[in-house]
């Protein structure tokens, strides 16, 4: 299982300015985080609550369909593009990146045991798609294009230039060479996919983007380049079962969603900073960022009044920021909190060989890069607190796809908690919304010539 340790956040340890008295803040919290709980169980099987995230570990018949689809393509593509923005793109990159062996397109393919390499397109550079046109070959390349409300202007324009693309290399054959995943009842690629004969899987009612990574959302790509969905599905259900414990000394979810909200309102600290010492993991920050920052980046709360809350996240990666960010983390403004994330047991024990005996860098001989790593996120630690800078410590053990599923679905339901604390709804994005509909009618999509009005008259 996973460990959070919360030493140094408390007042005994970094002062009474910036840290918690957390033995206090448990007790008179521990009902409002009892209740929390609660309810988010008794609803999160309710329809229209944004909560069947939480029941994605239940959703056997997709887990069998994705599993039975991947075993069907198996040794058919060489590449697989994933089409998708937002929560369509960055479960699916963070996992993959952490969990498919390093520099896995630079790997032949019995390095990578027949399964395809994979490029997430999630971005509209026309240079880059560009670029990823001349080193493919589209007769050997699968495309999934993922859009939950089917008709995001980004995903879908790369999908129409790669649609005609492959059509045309490939004749009819292109179909087989397209799976969707989209919302089963609204937007166009449902409809297009359904006219068009490709593979669909659906994303189910009441599951957003960004908490969307153990729908088909993650699961095909997961699936199709090799990972093992049963250890990643058993890790969420594992997890969900220990966070559904409504005892704030036992759920580690509840512990770092009310730490951060009090640091917030008692300690100003606005900034929370996600920084695991694993460059494995670096995408699992990206992944935080956006599910912290949508969902808990809010102008109202459930009564509709104007708070304007959230705590801004930022990505940090160990050992790689000790020598850029950390001296702003130090010494810069003290509002942030820190959430280290560090990995107990790495695959592989790098040894660096005694080569040198200069007193600079002698030393070094005959330790590991392991040992480095650790040291270094040990100095860091020791060095905010002489700062009374308060950081978060999550501990795993080692990356394998059952505890990367628990951080994630950990981290989630922090964010679920968070939102709760906050008393905002944590699942909808009216900001994001409204600029989507602005490039709609920048691009003039008909139905928007309203927002083209608004914009016209701002734009002058
Ligand atoms: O988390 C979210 O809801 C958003 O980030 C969406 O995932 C993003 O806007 C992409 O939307 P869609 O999946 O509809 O293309």
């Amino acid at each position: 299982m996973i460990k959070l340790n919360y030493r140094n956040i408390k007042d005994s340890v970094i002062g009474c300015e910036n840290g918690l008295n957390i033995d206090e803040m448990f007790l008179q919290y521990k009902d409002r985080i009892a209740e929390i709980i609660t309810s988010l169980n008794e609803r999160r099987s309710q329809a229209g609550e944004g909560l069947e995230w939480m029941n994605l570990g239940d959703h056997e018949q997709t887990i069998w369909y994705v599993k039975e689809f991947a075993s069907m393509i198996r040794n058919r593509f060489d590449n697989v593009i994933i089409l998708g923005i937002g929560g369509s793109a960055l479960g699916g990159l963070a996992v993959t990146e952490a969990l498919l062996k390093p520099y896995w397109n630079l790997l032949d393919n019995e390095q990578r045991n027949n399964f395809p390499k994979i490029f997430f397109l999630d971005n509209i550079d026309p240079d880059s798609m560009n670029g990823l046109l001349q080193v493919i070959d589209l007769k050997k390349t699968l495309v999934n294009v993922i859009t939950k409300s089917g008709d995001t202007a980004e995903t879908m324009s790369q999908f129409m230039i790669l649609k005609d693309l492959m059509q045309k290399e490939l004749g009819d054959d292109y179909r087989k060479h397209i799976v969707a995943t989209t919302d089963k009842k609204m937007g166009v690629l449902n409809h297009i996919a359904n006219q068009e004969g490709y593979k669909i899987f659906y994303v189910p009612d009441d599951v957003g983007g960004r908490f969307s990574v153990f729908s088909a959302v993650g699961l095909v790509p997961f699936a199709v380049v090799g990972l093992d969905i049963d250890k990643i599905i058993s890790g969420v259900k594992d997890m969900d079962l220990a966070l559904q414990n409504t005892d704030i000394y036992e759920n580690i979810s509840a512990q770092g969603a009310l730490i951060h909200y009090l640091m917030d309102i008692y300690k100003g600290k606005k900034i929370s900073v996600m920084m695991p010492y694993s460059s494995r993991l670096k995408y699992i920050s990206d992944w935080f960022v956006q599910l912290w920052a949508e969902s808990l980046g809010k102008e109202l709360n459930n009564n509709f009044e104007r708070v304007n809350v959230g705590l801004t996240p930022i990505k940090a990666l160990g050992a790689t920021d000790e020598h850029s960010q950390m001296q702003l983390f130090n010494e810069g403004p003290n509002d942030k909190l820190i959430t280290f994330i560090r990995i107990n047991n790495f695959d592989t024990v790098l040894e660096i060989p005694k080569i040198f005996e200069y007193t600079g860098i002698g030393y070094l001989g005959g330790k590991t890069i392991n040992d480095l790593l650790n040291a270094e996120a040990d100095s860091t630690q020791v060095t905010l607190l002489d700062y009374s800078r308060p950081s978060l410590t999550i501990s795993i053990d080692s990356i394998d796809e059952y505890n990367i599923a628990q951080l994630l679905y950990m981290l989630e339901v922090q964010t679920a908690i968070t939102g709760e604390l906050y008393e905002i709804n944590a699942y909808n994005q009216p900001s994001v919304e409204q600029s989507k509909n602005y490039t709609y009618a920048l691009m003039g999509r008909a139905g928007y010539e309203g927002s083209a009005d608004i914009l016209r008259e701002k734009l002058s």
